[in-house]
């Protein structure tokens, strides 16, 4: 079994798509993860997306353990056929084996530690045995692999570039925020039009069509960010914007809703 995360905020660029390829025989579940930070109505809807392509879904913050023992029913339930035709064989009781892929951040290592929590009893721990990845036994049914798959996602397309960059997933000290928080602020307006003006009291009304920058200073005006000679510090802005967006201070806010290509 494969189980993929993704990034509940931006399903589309949080993953890639190679995987359908490389994981065409082996069944799959998806973690929709971060759905702490994402719209639930969204979720839902991305949800019943991935599982009309067969897969199975379930929604998640990585960090909670609560979440956690469904899992294992999903994971059986996604491998039930398998389970079905080893019974059949006379093989019983032979766990189903899982492995975790996801791009950079998107939590792999939150999930591994919350899923498999104290159990982490790994098989086959004898010295010359096992050198570098390791099978950890959760339960009778369900072993998986400690280490995680990492893909890389698909950077040649730059609105997924971004929308990578909006969440936190690329480092910042590559990144130019001003432009950066620029196009996060017009792609909320154009989503969730009252996400800036709940947020910083900015009174924008939609009329007044304002660029990203416009909006920028509106927030930096109102929170007082200021230089000497009463100049907008738009960096300090900017970084501000960031942060409260990924820290969903803005809300729970979804950059890719279904069935609108990026733009
Ligand atoms: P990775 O192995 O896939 O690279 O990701 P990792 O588990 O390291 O998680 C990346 C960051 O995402 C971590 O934050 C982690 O706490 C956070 N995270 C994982 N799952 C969830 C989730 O479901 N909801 C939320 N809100 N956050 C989640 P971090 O270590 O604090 O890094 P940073 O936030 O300081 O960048």
């Amino acid at each position: 079994l494969v189980i993929e995360l993704v990034d509940a905020r931006i399903p589309l660029s949080s993953r890639n798509p190679d995987i359908d390829e490389l994981g065409k025989n082996k069944y799959r579940l998806i973690l929709m993860n971060k759905a702490d930070l994402a719209d639930k109505e969204r979720t839902r809807e991305w949800s019943a997306f991935f599982k009309e392509k067969g897969f199975f879904v379930v929604s998640l913050d990585a960090r909670s353990k609560s979440g956690m023992k469904s899992i294992t029913d999903i994971v059986m339930e996604a491998c039930k056929e398998k389970i079905e035709r080893d019974r059949k064989r006379g093989i019983k009781n032979r766990p189903v084996r899982a492995m975790v892929v996801g791009i950079p951040n998107v939590g792999k290592s939150t999930f591994i530690n919350s899923y498999a929590g104290k159990a982490c009893a790994k098989t086959g721990n004898k010295p010359g045995v096992t050198k570098g990845k390791q099978w950890i036994r959760l339960n009778k049914s369900v072993e998986l692999l400690d280490t995680p798959g990492v893909l890389w996602p698909k950077f040649e397309d730059p609105v997924v570039g971004e929308h990578l960059a909006f969440t936190g997933a690329v480092r910042d000290e590559i990144l130019d925020i001003e432009g950066l928080s620029y196009r996060l602020l017009e792609l909320l307006q154009d989503l969730y039009p009252e996400a800036v003006n709940t947020r910083y009291k900015t009174d924008i009304r939609p009329e007044e069509e304002l660029k990203g920058h416009e909006i920028l200073e509106r927030i930096g005006r109102k929170r007082g960010m200021l230089i000497s000679g009463g100049e907008i510090d738009t960096e300090r802005a900017a970084v501000n914007v960031l942060d409260e967006y990924r820290g969903g201070k803005l809300g729970r806010i979804t950059l890719e809703p279904v069935g609108r290509p990026l733009k």
